[in-house]
């Protein structure tokens, strides 16, 4: 998955680029470049590495000056990361930005060579631009149409053609792609916080859309090349949303966003006290009827699952399996038109989720959608939708996206529960009312922060180490585990600590910290007995619990005390110490917290 922009107005082009793609670095960080039509002339700039190698490049060997072109950042799939392999990519007389992926592009590669093209790099996306070059006979919309029907896969262009010079062309085959409305100018771009400080107006291309921009207006066509009327949508948060105000990295922001983000999600969906999904499409007579679901998702989304399963077993009593999106698809999945199959998604383009999505639709499951990105391809494939409102998260590892499923979840699993008769209304409104007060609980913690910073430079020379927990902690410690191994590169497993003597505790030496999360009050006890089996191996233990729990002297290294607080709640809470070690290791390490090597923020490629 890579960032495309493209840009037609009255300013300098290669500095709105270069602005509009730092917001969308997120996607992709191994390759950056830019085509600027200096006069009737297409100028390409592009560096392997960050955006910040493009910019010093242009500084020594001078910058394109024009005021319409595209650009792009990459994370690498064919080809390594280097200066051939970067986009923009070009044919004789048109040259692309590309996100997404072109499934037939050896196919096409070798009848193109056929016909005498000669190929510089190794990608997928050079093929498309040697392709609408091999269809352009002096309209661009025809060879786009045409290139369009030769094309597999999911992709996304911006496309400059030489002869037309004032215009940028694009195409949304699946990956997601906006047009910019603004005074006299247009804009493509990926995503929104790329072009939010110029306008807050788009429209949301569709599957198989081309746009035509120009300074003055964008013509919207379908593949026949009949002109669409599109529906101008209007961003609901500005620019404040995409800056780090104050703080030192997305990540922590993003981190002390939490609260307000659980209070945006769960207040629209509770009526008289009682949760209400009505507006999404959940009725109470739907959850009756069901037997067993499925939550599939990827990565935190998918930890997020983890706990809902708890949560709605627990109280509903409804069986529910979680899988990852890119096992489900392909193991056969048992499902039947009486299933329901959750999607967790923050960016709703996960390619394995999608494909997850699709196959239960096919096989007659009913779909239910939890995303944060407004008109995301899950958002809007799904029979069911529940918006999270964490707004943009913009560092790779996700904090309030995660925080704000697990809140959708235990709405979700009061309603389901309420429902199933498992509890009375007055329970539920009890539950609701707890829940309500996660995020004061939450800015409670984030106010005594400090001893994650000392927990952290306790790990932060350490080559591995041990989350544990039981039960809900456990499902909250894969969290943790995952948060801590992606921004500080240290090695990490969660474990469930009662499974730690069937093999695992073999590896614990003084060399092996571990992370020991209790705060579920019937499983403490056993906890802190298999955090006494780590501690008598060596093991510097950090205990995550809460300040009611007394344990004897020496049991704990380091203890992060925990408010006291509703057992079923804990993991919202216990959460937050975890992706603050999480982030303090990696500030430690000298790491790129919000970009971590090799990741990008939406995979929308398998
Ligand atoms: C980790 C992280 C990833 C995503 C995963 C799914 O911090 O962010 O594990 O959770 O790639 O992404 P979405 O939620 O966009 O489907």
């Amino acid at each position: 998955m890579c960032g495309i922009v493209g840009y037609v107005g009255h300013r300098n082009c290669a500095d709105v680029l270069v602005d509009a793609l730092t917001k969308l670095e997120y996607r992709g960080y191994d390759s950056a470049g830019i085509a600027v039509f200096e006069k009737e002339e297409i100028k390409v700039c592009k560096s392997k590495g960050r955006l910040a190698n493009l910019t010093q490049k242009m500084e020594t060997e001078g910058k394109p000056n024009g005021v319409a072109g595209i650009g792009h950042t990459r994370w690498a799939t064919h080809g390594e990361p280097s200066d051939l392999n970067s986009h923009p990519h070009s044919g004789d007389r048109v040259t692309i930005v590309h996100n997404g992926i072109i499934e037939n592009y050896k196919r096409l590669k070798e009848f193109l060579i056929s016909e005498g093209k000669e190929f510089k790099s190794e990608t997928d996306t050079e093929v498309a631009a040697q392709l609408l070059d091999f269809y352009y006979r002096g309209d661009p919309v025809e060879a786009i149409v045409q290139t369009m029907h030769e094309l597999e896969g999911s992709f996304a262009l911006g496309i400059v053609f030489a002869d037309f010079p004032d215009i940028v062309f694009a195409v949304r085959c699946e990956s997601p792609l906006i047009v910019g409305v603004g005074e006299n100018e247009s804009f493509i771009a990926s995503d929104v916080p790329a072009i939010i400080q110029y306008t807050k107006d788009y429209y949301l291309l569709e599957h198989d859309e081309i746009a035509v921009l120009t300074p003055y207006g964008t013509k919207i066509y379908d593949t026949h090349y009949n002109k669409l009327e599109k529906e101008l949508k209007t961003a609901d948060w500005d620019v404040d949303a995409i800056g780090k105000q104050g703080y030192a990295h997305f990540m922590l922001k993003e981190i002390h966003e939490q609260p307000e983000a659980i209070r945006k999600t769960i207040a629209p969906r509770i009526t008289d006290g009682l949760p209400d999904l009505a507006e999404c499409n959940i009725t109470l007579d739907y959850l009756r009827s069901l037997d067993r679901i499925f939550i599939v998702a990827c990565g935190t989304a998918m930890h997020a699952g983890i706990v809902g399963k708890y949560v709605m077993e627990k109280i509903a009593r409804v069986p529910v399996i979680v899988d990852i999106a890119s096992e489900f698809r392909y193991r056969d999945p048992i499902l039947s038109e009486k299933d329901l199959v959750i999607i967790i998604s923050q960016s709703g383009e996960t390619a394995d989720s999608k494909a997850a999505m699709e196959l239960a639709q096919q096989r007659g499951a009913k779909t239910l959608a939890i995303v944060n990105a407004m008109g995301s391809s899950i958002a809007r494939g799904a029979d069911m939708l529940i918006y999270t409102h964490a707004g943009p998260e913009i560092a790779v590892a996700s904090t309030k996206a995660y925080m704000v499923q697990i809140a959708v979840m235990y709405l979700f699993s009061f309603q389901l529960a309420l429902a199933k008769g498992k509890i009375s209304e007055d329970e539920c409104r009890t539950l609701v009312k707890q829940l309500e007060e996660t995020p004061d609980k939450i800015a409670e913690i984030l106010e005594h922060k400090e001893s994650t910073q000392q927990i952290a430079a306790s790990l932060v020379a350490a080559d591995s180490l041990l989350y544990i927990g039981r039960g809900l902690d456990y499902a909250l410690s894969m969290e943790g585990s995952l948060k801590l191994k992606e921004i500080s590169y240290i090695h990490s497993e969660s474990y469930a600590a009662g499974e730690l003597k069937h093999g695992t505790i073999s590896l614990i030496t003084e060399q092996m910290p571990v992370i020991a999360i209790a705060t579920q009050q019937d499983l403490f006890d056993k906890t802190v007995s298999n955090i006494k089996e780590v501690k008598a191996r060596g093991a510097c233990v950090t205990l995550v619990c809460t300040e009611k729990h007394s344990v004897e002297e020496g049991v704990a290294d380091f203890r992060f005390n925990l408010p006291e607080f509703y057992d079923l709640l804990m993991p919202m809470l216990a959460v937050v110490p975890l992706q603050l070690i999480a982030y303090y290791t990696s500030v430690l390490r000298g790491n790129d917290v919000d970009k971590p090597r090799n990741l990008a923020k939406s995979v929308t490629v398998e």
